[in-house]
């Protein structure tokens, strides 16, 4: 098959973990007898630096002539204390979620075994833990009306969502719950906020449609109580950008490491598949990030985009493999060796390879 993938590693590590992935999609080619096509694009403050746009319209248009889109991370210290800069970094992020229609991000909780003490929760609390989080990502906040008034003193972002976008994104969860285990989380605040009460009812007219799907409604608090008290309770959670995008940084910490969480952003246009993680900027250009969840991105992409499912198991297993032998990053390494960004990027191509 011919595998058309636009890469976009943006700033800080995002290079670096890109890389990696794109050693396990070449391995993965020749094992599978695929042939690859690979273009670049700019996002991020590299393309602010290069032209002044966070996405410029040539990264947009290598985005659509793609079949699936490899990212990397966005951010630079340079923004982070300016909140009066025009420009930011993750502008470019945004527009190209929203250009390309990806309202969904699908971003797996699953434990590694041989990880569950990492966790800095009680191991027996999430090993076994296997979630999938569904996060709204093209409304919301995020794209709602914001401004300021008072000469620049009052300051406001506006929560809006549709009822297309929100069947939509509930559509494709209940969807999913019935391919897994079949409860669906509604996660929302819909004791305060009218856009949730459009959720919550939205979810009530849609749930008789998918009789075996138990849905449970929770308010984004007490879902944020019940991730690290109970993470095993959950099995499809569903919720808005804002709340999915909180939500699942602190879902993280149950898998033990943020560098292992992959995300797939589908929709319209064609899926981008990212780490979740940021641009870690600290670490940019030391070799010591961890690639895995980027490398776990290009499985989804596989599985996602491709629908090449042996594909995705394989990078997969070879990235377990990894975990299992202890040939991981510092951020996993505990007392082990640390190996670099590329080391681990080799082992787990060459674990393809040859297995
Ligand atoms: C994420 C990131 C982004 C978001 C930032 C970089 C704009 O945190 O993908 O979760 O808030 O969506
Ligand atoms: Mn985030």
């Amino acid at each position: 098959m011919k595998l058309k993938i636009a890469k976009l590693p943006g700033d800080g590590i995002g290079p670096e973990v890109v890389e990696q992935a794109v050693k396990v999609v070449d391995a993965i080619a020749r094992k599978f007898g695929h042939e690859v096509e690979y273009s670049f694009g700019l996002v991020g403050a590299c393309a602010i630096d290069a032209t002044g746009n966070a996405f410029p319209e040539e990264t947009f248009k290598i985005c659509l002539n793609s079949d699936a889109v490899l990212f990397g991370a966005v951010g630079d210290p340079r923004y982070d204390n300016d909140p009066t800069a025009k420009v930011r970094p993750e502008q470019g992020l945004l527009a190209m979620r929203k250009q390309l229609g990806l309202f969904a991000n699908l971003r797996p909780v699953e434990t590694f075994s041989s990880l569950v003490h990492k966790s800095p929760l009680k191991a027996e609390l999430v090993d076994g833990a296997d979630f999938m989080c569904i996060r709204e990502l093209t409304g919301g906040m995020y794209f709602g009306k914001k401004g300021r008034e008072d000469n620049g003193d009052t300051a406001y972002d506006t929560n809006i969502y549709h009822r297309y976008e929100v069947e939509r994104i509930l559509r494709l969860a209940f969807e999913y719950a019935m391919r897994r285990r079949k409860l669906l989380t509604v996660v929302d605040k819909a004791n305060v906020l009218e856009s949730s009460r459009l959720w919550r009812q939205i979810a009530q007219e849609m749930a008789p449609q998918y009789p075996e799907v138990k849905v449970e409604y929770i308010y984004v608090d007490n879902a944020a109580m019940q991730l690290i008290r109970c993470p095993k309770n959950f099995d499809v959670m569903v919720t808005e950008n804002t709340f999915g995008d909180i939500l699942t940084d602190e879902a993280s910490c149950i898998t033990g490491s943020m560098g292992l969480l992959a995300s797939a952003s589908i929709g319209e246009h064609t899926g981008v598949f990212e780490p979740i993680h940021g641009s870690y900027p600290q670490a940019a250009g030391k070799n010591i990030a961890n690639p895995l969840a980027t490398i776990l991105s290009a499985a989804m992409m596989f599985e996602y985009a491709f629908g090449l499912m042996e594909e995705g198991k394989a990078v997969r297993a070879a990235v377990a493999a990894s975990i299992d032998e202890g040939f991981v990053t510092e951020d996993l390494a505990e007392g082990g060796i640390a190996r670099s960004t590329s080391e681990v990027g080799d082992w787990v191509a060459s674990k393809i390879l040859n297995s």
